[in-house]
């Protein structure tokens, strides 16, 4: 049971004024309508109830981050629908591991990265006046993900679920004293205590808070995927108790996630395997070539200590064996089902451009080399993840304290170029890594209490991260007996979301 506590001592109020800081108030909705465009183009009006801005922790650091917002559909097309019992999709709308705030939306999906600067200095995108549109964050930067998870929210809440949009804390946020207070592990542990929250309001918040199916891109894939992966982990427990989370289970039943940029102290060397022969990024600069060499040989180790085998049958995945494995069971099929799409012309016009591909039988086959040269110039440099000068946004998530970025892999600390004194990580990040990587609760300690069900996206042409990260996260849910839809999807880049309808209508067959 859920509740817990909690969940008892508010059971004597009634649904009279909220008996504490976490209890859901049910009546404190606005009516909202809008329309949602089905993926075959039909439109549907939508009757909703809205929760705006509930915080769901007793204990918040921010809560302009530390809130969520709650939709309910009651009415579609004219028909009264109950959603009482209906699953719950958890999407956040975090990006770039950015604080993502909810709380100026002012109907579902209109979160965007929520100002981002502390103190609130930016003013946050405009409050989405037309659902369909993402909304711009803080510093000129867009939440790339925003379209894409708002489409699934949206079909969601004409499907008949609850969907609710938490906010967390991202690696930008500093007090007025220069402490840190949104990097790791901050944004998976309020997306954990927002789940608690829903949990511990069962029978309060409409929906089956045991259906809860969690959903992001990109960072918020990773934050997605982290979530199903370390359901109920007791690793969370010191930081959940610190914000005064609700007592109640944090696992989620089921994972959605598009590009998770994950399993980071390993992304450096995944990164090489995968485009490092691609030399020249899109930015026209070439890439260290001995520092690529390095980090791919890293990947060889890393990859056999996984001792993975691949879905439907595959053997090992090695670094010797991904390359087949990924055009097999991933690549292929991915240009055969868009090949397979096209009208008889545009699909003769796609292969006369693209001469790499062989079509027969209804199939497409090409080489890995080829799919390399035809992906064309890498998005990043070398290493992709841990720069030596601490300046991606990953250096920024492992920061702590007053110091806005750090190191978190050996080889990253070790050419440091920023004249740090010490060649080596901090002593704390080892086990704020474990905290950040899903790859952790599904293979060096696997959970029982992770998702069970996962459907993971990746664009063939996104090298925001290797194409590795996700199929290794799909092979190893699978060894431990999860189901696993995992495609991708052909020539598309990052943040792509192109089946919406068949990730809503996987909710209803794993939920049902
Ligand atoms: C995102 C993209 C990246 O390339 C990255 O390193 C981290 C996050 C994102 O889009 O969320």
């Amino acid at each position: 049971v859920g509740g817990t506590a909690l969940g008892a001592r508010a059971a004597g109020g009634g649904g009279s004024a909220a008996a504490g800081p976490l209890v859901f108030d049910p009546d404190a909705y606005t009516r909202l309508t809008t329309t949602v465009t089905d993926t075959d183009g039909t439109d549907h009006a939508v009757t909703y109830h809205f929760w705006k801005a509930v915080t769901y922790v007793a204990d918040p650091v921010d809560v302009k981050y530390q809130s969520l917002n709650v939709s309910v559909p009651v009415e579609i097309d004219g028909t009264a629908v109950d959603a009482s019992g209906a699953p719950i999709l958890f999407a956040n709308s975090v990006g770039g591991y950015m604080p993502s705030s909810v709380a100026d939306a002012t109907g579902i999906g209109g979160a965007g990265m929520g100002g981002g600067m502390p103190g609130g200095g930016a003013p946050s995108g405009s409050p989405a006046p037309s659902a369909s549109a993402s909304a711009p964050g803080a510093n000129g930067s867009t939440n790339p993900t925003g379209g894409a998870l708002d489409t699934n929210q949206r079909l969601a809440l004409a499907a008949g679920y609850v969907v609710v949009e938490p906010g967390a804390r991202g690696r930008i946020l500093k007090d007025s004293g220069g402490t840190y207070y949104g990097t790791a592990p901050a944004a998976i542990v309020d997306l954990k205590a927002a789940v608690r929250y829903v949990r511990s309001n069962r029978g309060r918040i409409p929906g089956d808070v045991d259906r809860i199916v969690s959903a992001g891109t990109s960072a918020g894939g990773a934050l997605s995927a982290l979530l199903g992966a370390s359901g109920d982990s007791p690793l969370y427990e010191p930081y959940l108790k610190e914000l005064g989370a609700a007592d109640a289970s944090d696992a989620v039943f089921a994972t959605g996630a598009w590009c998770p940029i994950t399993d980071l102290e390993h992304a450096d060397a995944a990164y090489e395997w995968n485009w490092g022969t691609n030399v020249t990024q899109s930015t026209g600069s070439t890439v260290d070539q001995a520092v690529s060499k390095q980090l791919r040989a890293q990947f060889a180790e890393y990859q056999a200590s996984l001792r993975l085998t691949g879905l439907n049958g595959f053997g090992p995945l090695t670094a010797r064996t991904y390359d087949t494995y990924l055009v097999e069971q991933y690549l292929e099929p991915s240009a055969t089902t868009y090949l397979a799409g096209l009208s008889a012309a545009d699909r003769a016009a796609y292969l006369a451009a693209n001469p790499f591909i062989g079509w027969a039988g209804g199939k497409a086959r090409f080489s890995w080399s080829d799919f390399l040269t035809h992906v064309g110039a890498r998005k990043k440099t070398a290493p992709a993840f841990d720069a030596f000068d601490l300046s991606t946004g990953e250096n920024n998530e492992f920061g702590a304290g007053t110091t806005g970025a750090r190191h978190f892999t050996a080889y990253g600390a070790r050419h440091d170029t920023t004249g740090l004194g010490s060649r080596r990580v901090a002593a704390d990040i080892p086990a704020k890594l474990r905290l950040m990587n899903p790859m952790y609760h599904l293979v060096d300690e696997p959970n029982p209490h992770r998702a069970k069900h996962w459907w993971i996206r990746l664009g063939t042409k996104d090298s925001d991260t290797s194409l590795t990260v996700s199929a290794n996260l799909a092979a190893a849910a699978h060894r431990l007996g999860d189901e696993v839809d995992h495609r991708y999807y052909w020539d598309e880049g990052h943040g792509a979301n192109t089946d919406p309808g068949a990730f809503v209508a996987w909710i209803a067959e794993v939920t049902g």
